[in-house]
């Protein structure tokens, strides 16, 4: 829980994240990791992978990242991936017109639900101004902007391009060569991490509105008569829904259900959509979310993408300092805290849109081949258009003229009832004598039927999810009358794992030592750095800052007298210290890291999606009795 200027200077202090190009005056929208948050990063990507990709049975792809026009012509990016721009006449600074409501107006949440001309008027009717200069907005229209970044592929004027604005799409053009991988068999998922880019109007919080940023997502291709999830594995999750009945009602609220629940009751329509919010709320615990600022909340029709047919969004409450909210209208008697709702993550159902629209508009096919158990033997209207009547008839469009014959054998073979059929080709109307046509109805044998799959869409915004560890780990506390910033990050995400430091810098035996326990660590795979200077104090406060679980020091007394060289062990949250043989350290810590003592580590193993809330409440152990006071 941090407020938001705090993050943003630790992020910086530390190596977390900054604004790029700084030295030439910075460009807004475009963040760099340092060298900590590229760690952490990492490390989330590497959480989801094994949870989304690998525990899921599922593949993953790396596609470019630039991709043709075309593409985004059939996918709809070009005509419907607009926000919402106005510009001051005054200082020409650009606002997302939407997003001036929702920080003016208490009760509107999503104002991108409400529309172009609606957010124009509101903007009046509130006499809105501009947050840069102060200038009165009321005059100035609301437009369209659509996000994409254009680029042009190869020299000359070369082809038109752009940056894709989501990973999905360089799965779905893919989709010919993924279901012979997946050898046709329905269903089956295809996972991809990578950068996705999108011209946002006005940039902010940090990393969290960035004009490049990384997606994680899984398409889950599904035949929807037949497949249906492991739904077992998550009926017990609990979740907190926010519905969009809910959210249109005076007195809407929070929904706390479990997904079995959810699903019978129909609060959630799709079971798949179900099945991963259950799948994403375990996740999303196992790496270190505050679960009490954590909700599903429903897309509002006017608010959901151009092929999405339903949408729940994962959001966390961050900037928040206090405790959590859990009730969505403010009326209960646990205080509000002061935090905003952003979203982390989307679960869509984007049904047959994408698929059917690349097969429209490519030349291949975005179909998969659905065996029938048992052959059917069916009625086909069938045409057989004698070419040498049609041609001398219609000269160049014959062709044309027996392929629309074709078609309305198919659509409606009544029409070759009569004496003469009419066709329309390019506009114009051509009559056929039904004897040319040889119109016929004919009994075939089918093995199976070709069928467009319906795609499932978990998105997740990775850059997001780090903002959000930090925000719920960023914690405060007094050690020694001091007090110290540190990161309560779970061991499984956090930068490094342990921090070995020796007391002092110039002791051939002491140094000799700490190198000997920081190489038997990195041995043992655990991520560990090597500190020397500064007082002891201030480089367990630098590791506190950067959410260290552990920290290592090598001192004189443990070298000292007949006993067996030791060490302290330092725990972060609660500066708790032990001292212990140095042959006992990388044990010791494996135990501490995995979760068989103290604190917990995220394991494939673990059914974690099973927990019920006040199981995952008391899951983090105390601190092992035992420990000496804390201290610093
Ligand atoms: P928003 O309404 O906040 O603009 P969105 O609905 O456009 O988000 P999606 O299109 O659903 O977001 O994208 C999927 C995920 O990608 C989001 O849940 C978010 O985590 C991430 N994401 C989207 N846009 C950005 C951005 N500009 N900066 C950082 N992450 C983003
Ligand atoms: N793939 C979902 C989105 O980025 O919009």
């Amino acid at each position: 829980m941090a407020r938001q200027q705090d993050l943003t200077e630790l992020a910086k202090r530390r190596g977390f994240f900054f604004g790029s190009n700084e030295a030439y005056g910075g460009t807004a929208g475009f963040y760099t990791f340092g060298p900590e948050g590229a760690a952490l990063k990492r490390n989330v990507e590497a959480a989801w992978r094994e949870e989304f990709t690998h525990r899921l049975g599922n593949e993953e792809i790396e596609a470019p990242t630039v991709m043709p026009e075309p593409v985004f012509e059939a996918s709809g990016h070009l005509d419907g991936f607009d926000d919402m721009l106005i510009e001051c006449a005054e200082c020409g600074e650009s606002h997302r017109a939407d997003h001036l409501i929702e920080d003016a107006v208490a009760d509107i949440e999503d104002a991108e639900a409400l529309g172009v001309d609606t957010v124009e008027e509101l903007i009046g009717d509130h006499d809105l101004t501009c947050p840069t200069c102060g200038t009165a907005l009321a005059d100035e229209p609301v437009e369209d902007f659509n996000l994409m970044f254009e680029t042009s592929i190869g020299p000359g004027s070369g082809q038109p391009g752009y940056l894709r604005p989501e990973t999905a799409q360089g799965i779905f053009v893919e989709f010919p060569r993924l279901k012979e991988y997946a050898r046709g068999q329905l269903p089956f998922g295809v996972t991809q991490i990578g950068p996705a880019y999108r011209n946002e109007i006005s940039p902010r919080r940090g990393i969290v509105r960035v004009r490049e940023f990384t997606q994680a997502e899984l398409e889950q291709f599904i035949d929807p008569e037949e497949d249906e999830p492991p739904l077992d594995d998550v009926e017990d999750v609990e979740v907190t829904l926010y519905p969009a009945t809910e959210q249109n009602a005076d007195d809407g609220d929070y929904i706390e259900t479990t997904i079995g629940d959810a699903v019978e009751k129909e609060i959630i329509e799709s079971p798949w959509v179900a099945y991963f919010l259950g799948v994403a709320q375990g996740w999303y615990e196992a790496v270190g979310v505050d679960m009490d600022r954590f909700r599903f909340r429903q897309h509002l029709s006017g608010e959901r993408a151009h092929y999405a047919a339903d949408c729940w969004d994962a959001e966390s409450e961050v900037g928040a300092a206090g405790t959590a909210a859990r009730s969505a209208s403010g009326d209960e008697e646990e205080p509000r805290a002061e935090g905003n709702w952003i979203e982390i993550a989307g679960f869509a159902y984007r049904g047959d849109y994408d698929l059917q629209k690349h097969g429209e508009h490519s030349e291949d096919r975005f179909t998969v081949f659905k065996r029938y158990d048992e052959d059917r033997t069916v009625e086909r209207a069938t045409v057989d258009p004698d070419m040498s009547a049609l041609g001398p008839a219609f000269g160049d469009a014959a062709g044309d003229v027996a392929d629309a014959l074709e078609t309305l054998a198919e659509e409606d073979p009544d029409a070759f009832d009569s004496d003469e059929v009419t066709v329309e080709v390019g506009g114009e109307k051509h009559t056929v004598d039904t004897d040319v046509a040889n119109f016929a109805i004919e009994e075939q044998t089918e093995a199976g039927e070709h069928i467009t799959p319906h795609v499932v869409e978990p998105s997740f915004g990775v850059g997001r999810t780090v903002y959000t560890l930090l925000d719920h780990g960023y914690s405060e506390d007094t050690v020694d009358t001091e007090t110290r910033t540190y990161l309560s990050l779970d061991p499984e995400i956090a930068p490094t794992d342990v921090a070995v430091f020796p007391l002092v810098s110039n002791e051939d035996e002491l140094l000799a030592v700490a190198d000997g326990v920081a190489d038997a660590l990195r041995d043992a795979g655990l991520a560990v750095t090597y500190d020397e200077s500064g007082s002891i104090g201030r480089r367990y406060r630098r590791q506190d800052e950067v959410g260290t679980p552990f920290c290592v020091t090598v001192d004189q007394d443990g070298l000292e007298g007949d006993d067996e060289t030791s060490v302290t062990l330092r725990e972060r949250d609660s500066a708790a210290q032990i001292r212990l043989p140095v042959d006992e350290v990388v044990g010791e810590l494996d135990a501490l890291l995995a979760g068989e003592r103290g604190v917990r580590r995220h394991s494939r193993d673990v059914p974690h999606c099973r927990h019920r809330r006040d199981d995952r409440m008391n899951r983090r152990q105390p601190w092992q009795p035992g420990w000496a006071t804390p201290r610093s």
